[in-house]
């Protein structure tokens, strides 16, 4: 079979022969070495561009960018065919599918027996984190997909200096991807190839080893982020004492000068692109916010008990809709040239649309499923869950400090969900257990781009429930030890954008409003500021809230932060629901902070919640 010269820096024997030995069985028509230059990048966007795959953007609105549509059957994350095939099904846990892994390996070698036919077999070598860096790790690649070479030269280092640091017997984590469409003797290609009936997203925690079938879409696919660096790295970090987490990383510097690092973990399409460029409204002169990392953090304690973390990504893969010049003017900055959009819509003069880019549809649209856009039809122009690939190094608020090999040192961890209800603005916990505790039972209601029933809360535990590579009450418990073995852990604060009035209507205008709730964060972590207690933590007095240029009455502040005691014994209640599915491990501690929690609520006057008000 055709193959691309093989680098002369490939020297691993098992690497080589998992890939002989793939490709033999795949049977592609050529073996091809990517070298994650900027030729090779050009060369396969071409290629996606003659097959209609992709197309190329006005070069005068969008440079060197592309737009394409997957299948509508091929649009996000498939939850329900996600695995983890640990040996033991008690370390999946009741939060992931498990099948045994002798048995998952019997059907994907049924499917993958010459499921690359009639397609080129890539090998992309890949870092995850700064190259050479002590906190990074290897992956390797092999995929069908053109679409999947070009958006990880984006999202990860992808060059040949991988292949030096591999040496002969570096450890890397094996990434076995294919569309899942092998293509007949004369057969045409469609534009976006996948399997629409049979998917598999798995995961071999013990051997490091991930294989996914049938998918060409973001996290299905694109292997090094969450299959890599979520889901097999937290197994690999609870074994070594660190922690991979679904966390965005900003640097917030204040007008003296000083910097404090954090790291917030808010669910799939809940904001975490938007936090982490934040830029602060214009009566907060002074304050700036840098960016480090929209969606992944790993996080490394040193021996003073410092929390060093790095972003394992190299580009951003984020949410399109309702991204624009107010509610992100950084992301809007980065996304202007170099950038792959995937399920937008395409503009008469070759541009993208998505809902929320500007008030009024413009007329003339392409919809994301390639046909003429019906501005009466009801349905978005753009894909809810559409997305654009674009390198992080393009971030106007890129940190100084985001390829640091050693990392930023972590102060605070930050957990929000959407709560139109109950979840105060902002909390602060009141010790690192609290504060686990907090992160645990956290909910979120579900979008359109989540899963499940449209406005119900789910309990989406660090936000990492579709991500948590083993049995979710062991991770809890890794976090709690984690905190044991830290001097002086990092303040925890719950966050929450979404409460809404009576009415349907958002309290908290939010985006670059939430500059003034990170103020009070950094205010606290530096013993700036007094707090009041409340019965789930402390909470801000509104004087010491910077309210410059935003007028929020002290009433509108009492609603939006306060404590419901009704509505929280309801909350409590609710947390049952997640420690009975885990019962067996779950920390004891669990049931005793319950239990606190609840009985000061018992404390208060049932209607006023005017423990916050005091
Ligand atoms: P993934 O990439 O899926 O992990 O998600 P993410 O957390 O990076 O999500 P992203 O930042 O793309 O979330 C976008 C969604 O959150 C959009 O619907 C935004 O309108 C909404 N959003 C972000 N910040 C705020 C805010 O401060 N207030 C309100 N009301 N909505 C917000
Ligand atoms: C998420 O769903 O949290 C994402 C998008 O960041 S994807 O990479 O597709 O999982
Ligand atoms: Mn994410």
């Amino acid at each position: 079979m055709p193959t691309t010269q093989r680098p002369a820096q490939v020297v691993h024997e098992e690497l080589i022969a998992w890939v002989k030995q793939t490709a033999d069985y795949c049977q592609p028509n050529a073996v091809y070495w990517c070298d994650g230059s900027e030729e090779e990048y050009n060369e396969i966007c071409q290629k996606l561009v003659d097959k209609g795959t992709f197309i190329r953007l006005n070069p005068e609105k969008r440079p060197n960018s592309y737009a394409c549509f997957s299948d509508p059957s091929d649009v996000a994350r498939v939850e329900d065919r996600t695995f983890i095939c640990s040996l033991r099904k008690e370390d999946a846990g009741p939060t992931n599918n498990w099948v045994n892994p002798k048995e998952m390996k019997a059907t994907l070698q049924a499917l993958f027996k010459g499921c690359m036919k009639g397609r080129n077999m890539y090998v992309i070598p890949f870092s995850m984190g700064p190259l050479g860096s002590k906190y990074s790790r290897i992956g390797v690649q092999i995929t069908d997909s053109e679409y999947v070479v070009v958006n990880m030269r984006i999202m990860t280092r992808m060059t040949l200096q991988v292949w030096d640091i591999l040496g002969k017997d570096g450890e890397f984590i094996k990434c076995l991807h294919s569309v899942g469409a092998p293509l007949a003797e004369g057969q045409e290609d469609v534009k976006w190839p996948c399997n629409p009936n049979v998917k598999y997203i798995v995961h071999f925690p013990e051997e490091r080893a991930i294989v996914s079938y049938g998918s060409g879409y973001g996290g299905n696919a694109l292997l090094g982020k969450k299959c890599l660096a979520l889901r097999i790295a937290s197994a690999i970090a609870r074994e070594e004492g660190w922690l991979a987490e679904h966390m965005l990383i900003m640097g917030v510097k204040s007008p003296d000068g000083e910097k404090t690092y954090v790291a917030a973990a808010f669910p799939s399409a809940c904001g975490k692109t938007n936090f982490a460029m934040l830029v602060p409204p214009k009566e907060m002169e002074g304050w700036q916010v840098t960016t480090v990392g929209d969606d992944i953090a790993w996080i490394y304690p040193d021996e003073q008990g410092k929390l060093h973390a790095i972003n394992p990504e190299a580009g951003y893969f984020g949410v399109a809709p309702g991204t624009n010049c107010k509610t992100n003017p950084n992301a809007m900055a980065t996304i202007a040239k170099n950038t792959i959009f995937t399920n937008v819509a395409i503009t008469p003069d070759g541009d993208v649309w998505w809902e929320g880019l500007t008030q009024e549809v413009p007329d003339g649209l392409i919809d994301w499923t390639g046909n003429p856009y019906d501005k009466n039809s009801g349905k978005p122009a753009a894909h809810p869950n559409a997305r654009f690939t674009v390198p992080a190094s393009q971030c106007p608020s890129i940190d100084e400090d985001w390829e640091n090999p050693d990392g930023v040192i972590i102060s605070a961890f930050i957990f929000g969900g959407r709560r139109s209800t109950t979840v105060p603005l902002v909390y602060q916990a009141f010790n690192w257990n609290f504060g686990v505790y907090l992160a645990s039972t956290m909910g979120s209601e579900m979008t359109a781009a989540a899963f499940g029933e449209i406005g119900k809360v789910r309990r989406d535990p660090f936000a990492m429930l579709p991500f948590c590579g083993y049995h979710m009450a062991d991770y809890f418990n890794h976090w709690l030890q984690f905190g044991r073995n830290l001097e002086y852990p990092p303040r925890i604060f719950g966050v929450n954008w979404f409460r809404k009035d009576e009415n349907g209507n958002f309290l908290w205008k939010g985006f670059s409003d939430n500059m003034r709730v990170l103020k009070w964060i950094i205010d606290r972590i530096r013993g700036r500021v007094v707090a009041r207690e409340s019965s789930i933590g402390w909470m801000p007095r509104y004087e010491d809230i910077d309210w410059r240029g935003y007028e929020f009455s002290r009433e509108d502040f009492y609603k939006i932060i306060r404590v419901d005691s009704e509505a929280w014994k309801a909350e409590l209640l609710a947390h049952e629901e997640l420690f009975e599915k885990m019962y067996d491990k779950l920390p004891k501690e669990y049931i005793a902070m319950r239990e606190l929690l609840l009985s000061a609520l018992w404390r208060l006057p049932a209607k006023t919640g005017l423990a916050s008000e005091r």
